[in-house]
């Protein structure tokens, strides 16, 4: 199923295929760049303390792991978009999972947020193992949400204080979508 070549809004070909150990090094660098461009996420800049080695780690560990993604998308071999995905390790909860998707600002609006997910989604019903996907996501996060609503997600329930930024508390929302 990956790699696979799909085309952006504006026409411009977008590879999306799953990180390996070797793709640590730039990962870290592209989570560093968002960590600034965005205050949606749950780390802010220096926060995201994985090394090279436990991130490359993970990347094999979601490669070996069937329920589990790790989604990277290219613009001319850079990195501009990651979606993650993990389930549950046992009988009970191996068919549910969250996921986290981030996009670099300056490629923001031209669908690769949304060629990622359709991604994941085409995986999951692939896969026949997920069943659920969830997310979590600040509830003053529109253009997610929109975005989210797009794919067919739902909002489950509200989770109340869960982010708390420069001296503010925020709601997360849970949004789940049934395979
Ligand atoms: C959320 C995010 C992943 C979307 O990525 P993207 O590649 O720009 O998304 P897409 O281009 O596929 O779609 C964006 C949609 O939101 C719409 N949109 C833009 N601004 C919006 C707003 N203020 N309110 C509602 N919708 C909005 C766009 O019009 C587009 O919809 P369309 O395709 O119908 O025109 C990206 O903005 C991002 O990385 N944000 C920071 C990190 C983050 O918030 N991650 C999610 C945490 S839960």
């Amino acid at each position: 199923m990956f790699p696979t070549e799909k085309t952006t809004v504006d026409g411009r070909r977008l590879l999306i295929r799953e990180a390996g150990g070797s793709d640590a090094g730039p990962v870290l660098a592209y989570i560093d760049r968002i960590s600034r461009e965005t205050t949606f996420l749950t780390f802010g800049p220096g926060e995201f303390l994985l090394t090279r080695e436990e991130e490359s780690a993970y990347f094999e560990k979601c490669r070996r792991t069937e329920n589990a993604l790790y989604l990277l998308a290219f613009l001319k071999g850079t990195i501009v978009g990651t979606l993650t995905f993990q389930a549950g390790p046992r009988p009970r909860v191996r068919h549910a999972g969250e996921m986290g998707i981030s996009v670099l600002k300056e490629h923001w609006g031209i669908g690769i947020a949304s060629l990622l997910i359709d991604a994941l989604l085409e995986w999951a019903k692939d896969g026949e193992i997920v069943k659920k996907i969830d997310l979590r996501v600040r509830a003053d996060n529109d253009r997610a949400i929109a975005l989210y609503r797009r794919k067919g997600f739902v909002v489950e329930g509200r989770l109340k204080k869960e982010i708390y930024l420069d001296g503010v508390f925020y709601d997360n929302l849970c949004m789940g979508l049934e395979i």
